[in-house]
């Protein structure tokens, strides 16, 4: 008898099933089998945020996830911000305010703050620094990721 496992999980928008071994990590299902790349791979071990995706409206690190924890649940990765030609304001804040350079941690970080936007549509700095504390960005020094936060907080109450 085969130990692997069947999920059926919501994926950006879409329903998707798939057969994983017990000890399948979400982010390299997500990465290998689905090609949604945006999640990175770190410190593999919960401590860094690259790997961040939102699951039923909660940000985890998909390094330290079994892939069949994603069974009937609802997923979202970067990728599924994609909306055509408009940006996701986040992501457009990014760009506005410089918060970029060599972007590996950005994935994550963006939606860590798409949660944290979500639970609080008006952080203080202490609440944008207290809500990004997971996610390590070696480039930026961080304040103009805190400033994109601030930005993109303002375009996503006007919207
Ligand atoms: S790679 Fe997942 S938290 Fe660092
Ligand atoms: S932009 Fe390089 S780690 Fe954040």
């Amino acid at each position: 008898m085969s130990s692997e496992l069947e999920i059926s999980f919501i994926l950006n928008g879409q329903a998707r099933s798939l057969i994983v071994a017990p000890s399948a990590v979400a982010l390299s299902v997500l990465r290998d089998d689905f090609d949604l790349t945006a999640a990175k791979k770190a410190c593999g071990e919960g401590e860094c945020g690259a790997c961040t995706i939102i699951v039923d409206g909660a940000s985890v690190c998909s390094c330290i996830l079994y892939a069949a924890d994603l069974d009937g649940r609802n997923v979202q990765t970067v990728e599924g911000l994609d909306a055509g030609d408009t940006l996701d304001p986040v992501q457009a804040a990014f760009i506005e305010t410089g918060a970029v350079q060599c972007g590996y941690c950005t994935p994550g970080m963006v939606m860590q703050i798409k949660h944290l936007l979500a639970e609080n549509p008006d952080p203080d700095e202490a609440a944008i620094r207290r809500g990004l504390e997971g996610n390590i960005c070696r480039c930026t020094g961080y304040s103009k990721i805190i400033d994109a936060v601030k930005s993109a907080a303002i375009t996503m109450r006007a919207g």
